[in-house]
Formats: C-alpha cells, sequence, structure tokens
C-alpha cells in the first residue's frame, strides 16, 4: 500500500533515520555493501520490533550519476552478492547466472541465464521468472551522509 494509502486509512507512521555510509565514499557507477548493526539501529531510537526486524539486514548502495538507491543485497535466484556484479547505468547484473536488475525500483528485468542454454530439463521447460528486489528509501542529509529511511507504522 502507497503512503498516501495508508495515511488516507488513518495509518500513522514513524520514520526513522539511519546512517548507512558517506556519500563521498561511493564513486558514481560504483556501488557498496552494507550491514544494518544493532548498534547503528539503537542509536537511533528504533523501536524494538522495527529493530528486529532490521538488524543484520544486508543491503547494497549503488550511486548512479550521482543519484543513490538501495537495494536487497542478495540475488533472488541463488542468494549472490549483488555488489560483486556490474552497474551499467540503472541496470544491475548478478555476478553469478547474469539475471538484471533496475536499481531505481529493484524490479526484476531479466532471468537468469542457463548454464547449458536452455531452460529445459529433461524436455520439460522449467523456466521461472525471477523475483524482483526489495528497494530501500534512501537520501542525503545536510552531512552528506547517506540515511535509510524505516518506518514503524501504527495502526
Ligand atoms: S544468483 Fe543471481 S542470477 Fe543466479
Amino acid at each position: 500500500m502507497t503512503e498516501t494509502a495508508l495515511r488516507d486509512k488513518g495509518v500513522v507512521q514513524n520514520t526513522f533515520y539511519v546512517p548507512i555510509a558517506k556519500a563521498s565514499d561511493i564513486a558514481v557507477g560504483g556501488m557498496i555493501a552494507i550491514t544494518l548493526s544493532a548498534q547503528d539501529l539503537q542509536a537511533q531510537n528504533i523501536p524494538e520490533e522495527l529493530q528486529k526486524e532490521l538488524q543484520n539486514k544486508e543491503l547494497i548502495i549503488c550511486n548512479v550519476a550521482g543519484k543513490f538507491y538501495a537495494l536487497d543485497r542478495r540475488c533472488t535466484h541463488k542468494n549472490a552478492a549483488m555488489e560483486k556484479g556490474t552497474l551499467d547505468g540503472t541496470i544491475l547484473t548478478c555476478p553469478a547466472h547474469c539475471a538484471q536488475f533496475d536499481v531505481r525500483t529493484g524490479q526484476a528485468l531479466s532471468n537468469p541465464v542457463p548454464l547449458n542454454g536452455s531452460y529445459k530439463r529433461n524436455g520439460i521447460e522449467t523456466f521461472e521468472p525471477i523475483e524482483s528486489l526489495r528497494p530501500w528509501k534512501i537520501e542525503i542529509n545536510g552531512s552528506g551522509l547517506l540515511v535509510l529511511a524505516v518506518q514503524e507504522i501504527l495502526e
């Protein structure tokens, strides 16, 4: 459900901001991996339930022409570490089997490339569409720090 739809339904959201990296540490066209630590979350007074949900979460941060995007770090196919792949404009390619994703939305753009050139096994089509990567909201604060915006939803 979108933020506007939640607001219209009278759902209250608290937003917390967790510093995750210096924007200047990620070169244009580059990406880094981060893991949210308990200390990072506690320092921002994030409620315990939300901390449990977020602790040890692995993300990648991509710099596309000075705009930053955050996504789940692990490929939805077989968990490859996406920062070891390649970033070409807004297209992120998995290092393991070359599935591609749009870093702006996390949307899967193509499936893994089969090793033997075919998705057929014993004559049966085994093609399965790959899932998208979860996108995360990030912003740059006044000190040039990238912050992750996480929300607690209170009904
Ligand atoms: S692990 Fe990413 S495409 Fe297979």
